[in-house]
């Protein structure tokens, strides 16, 4: 009988750089201290099982690929599916496993918590076969999967945050070249993650529409993707705008960050969240009225995170200031919108690995 070993993967939080991804933009991330953790052990049935302890049922999937991820029941067995199928396209012997999955990273929020599942089955897997599979590579596997099995047209960043976080740092990511940088988070600021209690799935949101429509902006200007487009090309047209000024300010967080000029880090996240909200319409007024609460409340800067249409913000604030705030907009969004925000302060983590 083999050992059990066991991996993990966190989810993310987008500090800044939303909808420019599949552009080819920048973007800031942060991999959070909020893990899926899978426990695996090989098997030799050429079967690959899972239980979760979020989701019924039992997945079963043939380890050499062959079963169809979109058809694979229970639904969240898809993504197994989805890691397995690629995993066999990249050359991973058919090794069965008994996989036992449980996350902490909450479903339907905006924190990548299928990117997380993608990366840590993916690690477990290639592990029980003896495959490597590290770095941009495994993100791409983990992409993949996903447009495998639920045909969602993800970037590249939920993938690469997870596998390539650093603790108490974010991840500057140049998702053309993959260039990175870890930028160390000070320590008087803090990250604050709050749900605004609208759950959404990526699946179900206009996400792959508003894409398309950006990329129909692309083309129009006879260009592959927006990363090559100028200011005074898309000046008048709302999605090229919000891609455009969006890199922009990506670029200007980073510097920011990186010289220690603080103060000029929320503005920056308040102007993508307008311009999220205004050119790119991702928001919904629930994430609107949470950003002001979080502001009024004493945070530097806030922003949807995530693809929007629902899910969480993301903000940043002064640390000693971090009780403070998430109590006082938790009171404020509640008599605003009669929903029910959950509250998080999250720090930078390390990216995906076996935990001895
Ligand atoms: C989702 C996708 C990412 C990215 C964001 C929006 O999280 O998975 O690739 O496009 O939306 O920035």
């Amino acid at each position: 009988m083999s050992s059990v070993r066991t991996f993990r993967a966190p989810g993310r939080v987008n500090l800044i750089g939303g909808q420019i991804d599949y552009h080819e933009g920048w973007v800031v991330s942060l991999a959070i201290d909020r893990d899926v953790v899978v426990r695996a052990t090989a098997s030799d049935d050429g079967r690959v099982t899972a239980h979760s302890s979020e989701f019924a049922g039992a997945v079963d999937v043939a380890a050499d690929g062959r079963d169809d991820p979109p058809a694979t029941r229970p639904q969240w067995g898809r993504a197994i599916a989805g890691v397995v199928r690629v995993l066999a396209d990249l050359g991973r012997e058919p090794v069965g496993a008994e996989l036992t999955i449980s996350s902490a990273v909450p479903v339907g929020a905006g924190l990548s918590s299928s990117a997380a599942f993608e990366v840590a089955c993916a690690l477990a897997l290639t592990d029980a076969a003896g495959f490597t599979l590290e770095g941009p590579a495994l993100a791409f596997a983990a992409q993949s999967a996903e447009h495998a099995a639920t045909g969602v047209p993800c970037g590249i960043q939920d993938q690469m945050t997870s596998v390539c976080g650093r603790a108490d740092h974010a991840l500057f990511l140049d998702c053309r070249t993959l260039d990175m940088e870890h930028l160390r988070l000070p320590a008087e600021l803090c990250v604050l993650v709050v749900h605004s209690g609208v759950p959404r799935t990526l699946e179900g949101s206009p996400y792959a529409q508003r894409r398309a429509e950006s990329e129909a902006v692309a083309r129009q200007l006879g260009l592959r993707v927006l990363r090559d487009a100028t200011l005074d090309q898309v000046r008048d047209i709302p999605r090229g705008r919000h891609a455009v000024t969006e890199m922009q300010r990506v670029r200007d967080f980073t510097r920011a960050l990186r010289e220690g000029r603080l103060d000029a880090l929320g503005p920056l996240m308040l102007a993508s969240h307008a311009s999220s909200r205004d050119d790119m319409q991702v928001s919904i007024p629930e994430l609107d009225t949470l950003v002001e609460c979080l502001v009024d409340a004493g945070a530097l800067g806030a922003r949807l995170t995530g693809a929007g249409f629902g899910g969480c913000v993301v903000a940043i604030g002064p640390a000693e200031a971090a009780g403070a705030i998430t109590e006082r907009t938790t009171e404020r969004y509640r008599a605003a919108t009669g929903r029910e925000p959950t509250a998080w302060v999250v720090r930078g983590a390390a990216g995906a690995s076996r935990i001895a």
